[in-house]
């Protein structure tokens, strides 16, 4: 396959990062194509750890094209932060391998303030967002009164545009959310700085992604949190405020459908979620605790404890249906040795029914109760293991459970962090 998409299958952070840089080394281009820094994927290379928020995950590979597309947010300070970081980590040097849509729409500080603002008046109903300003951005952009990449091509246009948003937006901050007003002039200037730092990044994506692949190079989409977050498909109202399926590819990098040749779904051993929302196989207690810490189960965006869960097949089979995945890549096998019995929900239980899929009205995942199969753990360390073969024969065979019952051949296993820690029994650009 040529062009290949990279999507999580559970609550976000699955791994992508990590599987992302792995394919990199065989791709030209990686492009991310929605979402915003609330996303954060972590890469280890070398021994060094590198946490990416907009910048797709193939910047630490030299020569590729890193591209982030229209159909993602994108708040200007933090991307001008994130390059300097790479920059003196010696990536990212040559400015010509960055490419950002102008068509992408900026997150604005009074984004992140209104974003802050309802959570805290939300209390104990809070979504648990990143607090980044993400859904306040999406909004205006559907909304069309957001401020796009391509409004800084005049700044006294886009100075006018901004400030008329600034007095909308303060009196709603003031007003109904009771909050602090956010500085005009400060903003202003913020932007005026940042302009001259981005400005040399904008283009049209769209035809460049079009000519790329009509040259035959090998295109790697880069999703952001998972099927479980999508605003149409996961847990509303606790989700993100993008899709963040294989669908999204379309219309958030500017590519024609039938361009792309296949799907890579990402999904962990077990099951974590950030913020709040229904969790039908979390686990409470020591266990939870245990595999929070083995697992380094800490949000990299926000350092929040992530919630801890078995591995959900019904919502794997749901991700697969709705990204037609051609395989999955199953990270952090490595952080089950030593669990033993494991277990796997299969299907939920409510009122006597059992239900195979997501109940109808999503609302019911809150009051189902997991049917779970148990299966013999594994004592043995993995993380040296490169080969199914050199697996604990019950490792394998957790492996070949879940791959049947989400119905998806299993492309990759993660036995640790690092970028060689991966069994490849399957890479998608080489068949
Ligand atoms: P993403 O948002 O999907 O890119 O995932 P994150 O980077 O937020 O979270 C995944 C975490 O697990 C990171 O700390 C990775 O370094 C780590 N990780 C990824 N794959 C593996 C694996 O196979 N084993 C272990 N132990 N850690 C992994
Ligand atoms: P990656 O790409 C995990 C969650 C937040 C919150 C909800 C809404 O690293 O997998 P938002 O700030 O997007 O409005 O918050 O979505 N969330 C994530 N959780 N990983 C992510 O991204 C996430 N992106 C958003 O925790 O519950
Ligand atoms: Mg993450």
């Amino acid at each position: 396959m040529k062009t290949v998409a990279v999507v999580g299958s559970q609550w976000g952070d699955e791994g992508k990062g990590k599987i992302v840089d792995l394919l990199a080394a065989d791709a030209d281009v990686i492009v991310r194509f929605q979402g915003g820094n609330n996303a954060a994927h972590t890469l280890v290379v070398n021994g060094e750890k590198f946490i990416l928020r907009l910048v797709p995950a193939g910047a630490l590979h030299a020569g590729k094209v890193c591209v982030i597309g229209n159909g993602t947010v994108v708040d200007p300070i933090a991307l001008v932060e994130e390059i300097d970081n790479l920059k003196r980590r010696n990536h990212l040097k040559d400015d010509a391998l960055l490419r950002l849509s102008y068509g992408a729409h900026m997150v604005m500080p009074y984004h992140r303030a209104i974003d802050r603002a309802r959570e805290a008046r939300l209390g104990k109903s809070a979504i648990g967002t990143t607090g980044f300003g993400i859904g306040p951005a999406y909004e205006d952009k559907m909304s069309r009164t957001g401020l796009r990449f391509d409004d800084l091509s005049s700044f006294a246009t886009f100075k006018e545009k901004l400030e008329r948003n600034i007095s909308e937006k303060n009196l709603y901050l003031k007003a109904v959310l009771k909050a602090k007003p956010v500085n005009s002039a400060e903003i202003v200037e913020q932007m005026r700085k940042v302009r001259t730092r981005l400005m040399r990044y904008l283009g049209d994506t769209s035809v460049f992604l079009a000519d790329a692949i009509a040259a035959g190079k090998r295109v790697l989409f880069e999703g952001a949190h998972g099927v479980m977050l999508d605003i149409d498909h996961g847990t509303y109202p606790y989700v993100t405020s993008s899709n963040c399926g294989a669908s999204a590819v379309f219309g958030g990098a500017g590519v024609a459908p039938g361009k792309l040749d296949g799907v890579l779904g990402i999904g962990k051993a077990y099951a974590t979620r950030v913020g709040g929302g229904p969790f039908p196989s979390e686990i409470q207690g020591k266990l939870g605790d245990t595999l929070r810490i083995e697992g380094d189960e800490f949000g990299s965006a926000t350092g929040r404890p992530r919630r801890i869960g078995w591995y959900d097949a019904v919502l794997a089979r749901h991700a697969a249906r709705l990204n037609g995945m051609w395989g999955l890549a199953l990270t952090k096998l490595d952080v089950l040795t030593g669990i033993d019995p494991l277990k796997i929900c299969v299907a939920y239980e409510l009122r006597g029914t059992r239900y195979d899929e997501i109940p109808p009205g999503r609302h019911l995942l809150e009051k189902v109760k997991p049917v779970y199969e148990e299966l013999p753990g594994w004592r043995e360390d993995i993380t040296q293991m490169r080969s199914l073969a050199e697996l604990p024969a019950s490792a394998r065979r957790y492996l070949e459970r879940i791959g049947q019952l989400g119905g998806v051949k299993l492309a990759m296993v993660g036995v640790g962090a690092a970028r060689e820690a991966t069994i490849v029994i399957e890479n998608p650009f080489l068949v």
